[in-house]
């Protein structure tokens, strides 16, 4: 069942789909109200693993300004709801969903100048250097980029990558570790907006 959260699939994915937009949306009220606060109106913005789509959605609402709200997510499931939520912006060219993965972004360098990540990083391919340097490339000097989880999701995700991991301490302080050692990030400021509750 976890399987189907981090890659959907078929009918029992497309539900899965809809408990998600139901479950993080939260999540996501809180990282766009932060990403309002620092970028502006016509900020560019890409999305990693964006699921059933109440991100690309939400951005699109708030950055109104915006020619280019992207996102970029595997599951074919997830395309197809997170299109038909995002029709409107998709024609008329502002919103952009690809299908792929975090280790091969389809965009050119300095395109964005914000990223979304949440409930998606620990799903990236290891080893994460890849998947880094892709999302550095595409992403302008200054850009912000937001990562987070649902307390739940982060347990579960965390449980799988402590099998090759030995010492995870929590989902955030692995997140800074894997940011650090990439080499990618190395001119970033860390900032944590939110705490994991054990
Ligand atoms: C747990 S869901 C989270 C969806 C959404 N971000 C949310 O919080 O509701 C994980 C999503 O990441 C996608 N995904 C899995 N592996 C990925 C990868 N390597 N790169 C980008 N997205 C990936 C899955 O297809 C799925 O839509």
């Amino acid at each position: 069942m976890a399987g189907q959260f981090y890659l959907p699939r078929g009918k029992a994915g497309s539900l899965i789909g809809w408990i998600m937009v139901w479950t993080n949306r939260w999540l996501y009220k809180r990282a766009l109200s932060k990403m309002a606060e620092n970028l502006l109106g016509n900020a560019k913005i890409i999305e990693i693993g964006f699921g059933p789509g109440i991100g690309i959605k939400m951005l699109a609402e708030r950055f109104t300004n915006s020619d280019l709200i992207a996102g970029i997510d595997p599951s074919e499931v997830m395309i197809r709801q997170a299109e038909n939520r995002n029709k409107k912006k998709i024609q008329l060219g502002t919103a952009k969903l690809v299908k792929g993965r975090a280790d091969s972004i389809p965009f050119p360098d300095d395109t964005f100048d914000g990223a979304l990540v949440l409930n998606n990083f620990f799903l990236w391919s290891e080893p994460y250097d890849r998947s880094l340097s892709e999302l550095r490339r595409v992403l302008k000097s200054n850009a912000l980029v937001i990562i987070g989880y649902a307390q739940w999701v982060a347990k579960d995700q965390v449980k799988k990558l402590s099998r090759t991991v030995s010492s995870i301490k929590g989902p955030d302080e692995e997140i800074v570790n894997l940011l650090n050692e990439s080499g990618s990030f190395n001119d970033i400021r860390i900032e944590k907006i939110g705490s994991f509750v054990k």
